[in-house]
């Protein structure tokens, strides 16, 4: 089988750790060409440190991270630090990686590595707001439309919203990035809350993933109990249960795709974006009509079947 060749754009942030965890440990799957970082979860030197310090505990400085934009497009940043540690790894201690970013920064390296390969084939994984993608496709928009497909964390239908009523984290952080993207042209697959809900690390799953003894297992399973020690109401007000039923894992999801596409399953849809209200900033509108959407622009995940996500995460974290 030949590697998937991708770049992962990120803001870690504990679940994006564990997505670059994924990513780093599957090397017999994907040929992981770089790590982009963008503001989000915490500030942007912070992700960029943190990508680097999980690509050393995973032993992968052979992958370049390169540093993205610091702020989203027209706003001021949004933290999540409450949700994810001040430094962005929850209980993890914050020192200087080994190995620091690359000199280059991440518009650049895009450009640079889609330009490079042959049309159509490189992946794009996108587990923060979307700032760097939505600069890639103003900056070199053929060069967007190169990529085979870009696989992002980001919306709600269903489930409404995680950070406001109505809107999820990583479209409320930069809508008029979101906007952009779903409006680029380029291949689409959204995991939006609705899907990213149905895949929580339970306390078996964190024990199981904890019994793998391996430096980067260990890491994974403390960050997903530092995520299920959140107070339930900052989580989520419908999952008064948390510690139990397990904190969402929304950004490993993307990576699971990538992987074993056929745990999932997608609707075609048309996709876009509030960006004027103050109320409703970043809600997504999906439509699955025809007749009402006019033409599709995505496909939003619908199902995710968590064993799967889970196999995948004690395959490459062991
Ligand atoms: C998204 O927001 C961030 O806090 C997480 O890392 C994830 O990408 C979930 O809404
Ligand atoms: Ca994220």
């Amino acid at each position: 089988m030949s590697l998937i060749p991708l770049i992962l754009d990120c803001d870690p942030g504990v679940d994006d750790a564990v997505a670059l965890a994924l990513a780093f440990g599957a090397r017999d799957r994907l040929n992981l060409l770089g790590v982009t970082t963008t503001a989000g979860n915490v500030a942007l030197n912070n992700t960029t440190r943190n990508a680097c310090l999980i690509r050393q505990v995973a032993g992968r400085e052979d992958v370049p991270v390169h540093a993205g934009l610091a702020k989203p497009l027209t706003r001021e940043p949004i933290l999540a630090d409450d949700f994810h540690g001040p430094e962005g790894l929850g209980h993890f201690p914050a020192s200087e990686p080994r190995v620091g970013p690359a000199a280059s920064d991440a518009i650049g390296f895009l450009i640079q590595t889609i330009e490079a390969a042959s049309p159509n084939t490189v992946s794009l994984a996108v587990t923060g707001p979307m700032t760097n993608i939505a600069t890639l496709i103003q900056t070199a928009p053929e060069t967007a439309r190169r990529l085979r497909q870009i696989v992002v964390m980001g919306g709600a239908r269903r489930e409404g919203g995680n950070i406001t009523a109505s809107a999820e984290y990583n479209i409320y952080a930069d809508p008029e990035a979101a906007d952009i993207v779903f409006k680029s042209g380029c291949e689409l697959v959204v995991f939006g809350l609705d899907a990213t809900h149905q895949v929580r690390g339970t306390q078996a799953w964190v024990e199981a993933i904890g019994a793998l003894k391996t430096p980067m297992a260990s890491l994974a399973a403390d960050m997903l109990a530092f995520s299920n020690a959140l107070p339930a109401n900052l989580v989520d007000t419908s999952e008064p249960d948390q510690p139990a039923t397990g904190a969402p894992l929304h950004d490993p999801c993307v990576i699971a795709y990538l992987l074993a596409p056929e745990a999932f399953q997608l609707r075609p849809c048309r996709i876009e974006v509030e960006t004027q209200s103050t109320l409703t900033r970043g809600h997504t509108a999906v439509e699955f009509r025809p007749a009402v959407a006019g033409a599709f622009n995505a496909k939003w995940v619908s199902q995710a079947d968590p064993h799967a996500v889970l196999s995948l995460l004690l395959r490459y974290l062991a």
